[in-house]
């Protein structure tokens, strides 16, 4: 009996598995530097909390969600994206009461049944921030500044930032009735699910890729013309504050996102390395979603990046570089090998990472095993070195070899290595 993965769904390994350890690592780094917290949420959760959130007529709640009854006969569903638990631990652990504002990240496994292609998974990793009990416009600046930076410092440059101002609640159900009586007299030049969106989520049709759609889409009205002054000031200090930070944007006066939570500042970024699914990440403002889950009105913003998006525009820049920090230990003959073994837990013992093949007996097949597993380092080991108490340093990435004391052996991979 043979068993394969679920369509939809990844095995992650290799060098795979080495930057998605990179970005975490990275992510950590640099949330940290922008003063968020971690925070782990179950990856399952009550179905209606996620229908109360993103929205019921949302294609992630309509068509996308793993959902199913447990054993009690509660209905459960595998979480689709992060902020909606993030809200329901908030509130859960009467954070609201006893800090008010908190900043976390998250990051873990989400699930959509989508239909998978390059770039769009069943199962996907997102890495999110939420920033809860704050209505300030520096937070919203300062959440995309976050992201940025942590795509620049993940070696992902090149992507473009595209944001937009739905207002708020109120504001964005007055702009609805003003889409519907553009669209209506359009109806016949839109595809058929924008027609079933009109009556049922109209600003899922402002989102629509096909042509005759956005043919129609382009001359709609913009939602930054029915706006409050409230709204419109809110908005021009993200954009001054995204400036001063030295963060390049577009603005985008048809962007809209495919949940329903949002409120006010909407973004988007794309990266020109994926293709059809260019949405790299994305978030904003949902400053009614506390409430909605029973709380006090909270104001609050997040994005979310696609782990394996991110992965598709950084591998490229990271093949050449895919030397690891670890030392392999060739040898030749008996004693030598015995004393690479000894050698294997000697530096261990040190932190200093280092594998060797116990398999191949020719020098020449180790030097091929080391150079698979990109160790930068190889030590070299045989008789002669033995006598003078000596070994040889390889350095894989630029070739050059010397001869150093076995006394100096861990001060001497310390070095090379940083560590
Ligand atoms: P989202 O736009 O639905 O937002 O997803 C964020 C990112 O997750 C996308 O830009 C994409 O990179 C990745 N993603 C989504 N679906 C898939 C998929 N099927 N396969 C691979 N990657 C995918 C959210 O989830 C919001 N919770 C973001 C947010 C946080 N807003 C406020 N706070």
């Amino acid at each position: 009996m043979s068993f394969q993965r679920l369509r939809g769904t990844k095995d992650i390994f290799g060098s795979e598995a080495d930057l998605f350890q990179h970005i975490d690592s990275t992510a950590r780094q640099v949330f940290h530097l922008f003063g968020f917290e971690e925070l782990r949420t179950p990856i399952f959760e009550e179905k209606k909390l996620f229908t109360r959130a993103l929205g019921a007529e949302t294609d992630v709640v309509q068509k996308e969600m793993y959902e199913f009854l447990d054993r009690s006969k509660t209905e459960v569903a595998l979480r689709p994206e992060g902020t909606a638990g993030v809200v329901r631990a908030y509130l859960e652990n009467n954070l609201d009461k006893t800090k008010g504002h908190c900043k976390f990240y998250y990051t873990g496994p989400m699930f959509r049944s989508e239909r998978p292609q390059a770039g769009r998974l069943r199962q996907f990793h997102q890495i999110g921030v939420e920033e809860l009990g704050t209505d300030s416009p520096y937070a919203d600046a300062e959440i995309i500044h976050c992201l940025t930076f942590f795509l620049e410092r993940c070696g992902a440059g090149g992507f473009q930032l595209k944001i937009n101002n739905l207002g708020t609640l109120e504001e964005r159900g007055k702009f609805e009735k003003i889409l519907y009586a553009f669209f209506k007299p359009h109806e016949k030049s839109l595809c058929e699910d924008c027609q079933k969106r009109l009556s049922k989520n109209i600003f899922r049709v402002l989102d629509c890729k096909l042509e005759s759609c956005r043919k129609v889409i382009q001359i709609s009205p913009v939602i930054s013309d029915s706006l409050s002054p409230e709204s419109r000031d809110h908005f021009s200090r993200v954009c001054e504050s995204l400036e001063k930070m030295g963060v390049s944007y577009r603005l985008a006066p048809h962007l809209v996102r495919g949940l329903d939570y949002y409120t006010k500042t909407v973004f988007e970024i794309s990266h020109p390395d994926l293709g059809a699914q260019d949405a790299l990440a994305a978030g904003g403002r949902y400053d009614g979603l506390v409430e909605t889950f029973g709380g006090p009105r909270t104001g609050a913003v997040g994005f979310a990046v696609g782990v394996e998006r991110l992965v598709l525009c950084i591998s490229k820049m990271k093949e050449a570089v895919a030397w690891q920090d670890c030392v392999f230990i060739a040898t030749l003959g008996e004693a030598a090998f015995q004393k690479g073994f000894e050698l294997l837990s000697k530096l261990r013992g040190e932190d200093v990472p280092c594998v060797m093949d116990f398999q191949s007996k020719s020098l020449k097949s180790q030097m091929r095993a080391a150079d698979k597993a990109k160790s930068r380092i190889v030590i070299i080991l045989g008789d002669e070195e033995l006598q003078e108490q000596k070994f040889v340093l390889k350095d894989m990435q630029t070739g050059a070899q010397e001869k150093c004391a076995l006394t100096e052996i861990v001060p001497t991979l310390r070095r090379r290595f940083a560590c």
